[in-house]
């Protein structure tokens, strides 16, 4: 690929903003491997956007203070010619004047909340910018766990049975709902529905256990779901790389917790550090029967595809040790490390990865962009000549 331009969009307020720096950290030095040229976007947990040389160096981080303040406030603005750039809305030197960048696509690094649930794909969209990774809805489907399980659910790919609640509905029909999470039967996990990286994901084996799961999880969502604990549990995660047209599996994943459930500390914080989700434990290949492994990989594909993702994403199955039965869990549109270590395994490095990601993105802009989208019509000169019903003043007909 000819060298390019890349904004690498992360950060957030998101709980999982430190997780999303370190993704793009990795993703800036396997970029700059391949001699593109990085435009960092920072987004802090305020919510507001800055960039700077600094914001590409891991080790500023420790000092986030201070990095903000070496770094520059901007924002996507068209430019005197049309053309859609980062703009600095102030400098940073006392003479310099704000500066704005051109950028050949985006990278969006983010993981959890607005970054990954299809708004910022939608601030994207409407700038018609090119990003990488699933478009809106694709984002906002793999961010809601019950919509994305209730999407499976309706095409038959196996899920977990479920009970799904709001907090008006939990302070109101409490017993009922009690009543319903019990007829799937202890022990249960309660989830929020929009949250990753197991934050508020609690494991209820009793009626006591469980309202005390519900009320922490309502802390991070309006919306909570109970699920059907799987029993022996075995993990296993496959990422999915290409559009709804097109899409490989890669080699599966068993990732190992040291407790009931993968938390938190699992997944981030054992070995080296600094590497995200690429020091968790976890046993690649999955030790499987290959028509085991097959089925699921072939699911994995099936749903990526129905939950209209494009891109890349990683699809998390909980497999019953003992029955053998998988059941689809959820899905990442944008994972952690961007699950380049399962694509190690396929001969596909980090760098080749994300060139793939950038290829898929400018091909669908491409695409877009060659479709009709706007209809001529003289509708406005029309209506303005006999007049619009409703606006003041005017009495004409429809
Ligand atoms: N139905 C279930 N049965 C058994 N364990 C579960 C179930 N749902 C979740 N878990 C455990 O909880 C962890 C976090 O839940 P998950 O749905 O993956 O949330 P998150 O989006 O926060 O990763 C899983 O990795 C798994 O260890
Ligand atoms: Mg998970």
């Amino acid at each position: 690929m000819s060298n390019k331009t890349i904004l690498v969009a992360f950060g957030g307020a998101s709980p999982e903003h430190e997780v999303s720096v370190l993704t793009a950290m990795q993703s800036i030095a396997a970029l700059r491997e391949r001699n593109h040229t990085i435009i960092p976007l920072y987004i802090g947990k305020t919510g507001r956007w800055y960039t700077g040389k600094n914001l590409t160096n891991l080790e500023e981080y420790k000092d986030l203070k201070t990095l903000i303040a070496s770094s520059a406030p901007c924002t996507f603005a068209h430019n005197e010619n049309g053309r859609v750039v980062l703009m600095e809305t102030s400098s940073k030197g006392l003479f310099s004047k704000p500066k704005s960048f051109h950028f050949d696509v985006v990278l969006p690094a983010f993981h959890g909340s607005d970054g990954e649930n299809g708004a910022f794909q939608g601030v994207c969209e409407t700038f018609n910018i090119p990003y990488t990774g699933s478009g809106v809805l694709g984002s906002s489907v793999g961010m809601d766990k019950l919509t994305a399980k209730s999407l499976c659910r309706s095409a038959r790919f196996p899920v977990v049975d479920d009970v799904g609640f709001y907090e008006s509905e939990w302070v109101e029909n409490k017993a009922s709902i009690i009543e319903n999470i019990a007829n799937l039967g202890y022990p249960v996990f309660v989830k929020p529905v929009s949250l990753g990286s197991s934050i508020g994901v609690t494991r209820a084996s009793d009626e006591n256990t469980l309202i005390n799961a519900v009320e922490s999880a309502f802390r991070y969502d309006r919306h909570v779901l109970v699920e059907k604990g799987v029993s022996p549990l075995k993990e296993i995660n496959c990422s999915v790389m290409g559009t709804v047209e097109n899409a490989t599996a890669s080699v599966l994943e068993h990732p190992m917790g040291s407790e009931e459930l993968l938390s938190f500390k699992d997944k981030y914080q054992r070995g080296e550090g600094a590497k995200g989700m690429a020091s968790a434990d976890r046993i690649i290949p999955a030790e499987l029967p290959s028509d085991k492994t097959e089925e699921i990989r072939t699911l994995a594909v099936q749903i990526f595809k129905k939950l209209n993702c494009s891109g890349l994403a990683r699809l998390d199955f909980l497999l019953n040790a003992e029955t053998n039965e998988v059941f689809f869990n959820e899905i990442n549109t944008i994972p952690g490390s961007f699950s380049f270590y399962l694509w190690d395994h396929s001969d596909i490095s980090f760098p080749e990865l994300l060139e793939r990601l950038i290829a898929i993105a400018l091909e669908q802009h491409q695409q877009k962009n060659g479709r009709v989208r706007s209809y001529e019509t003289n509708l406005l000169s029309q209506k303005a000549a006999i007049g619009l019903k409703g606006l003041k003043g005017t009495k004409g007909p429809r």
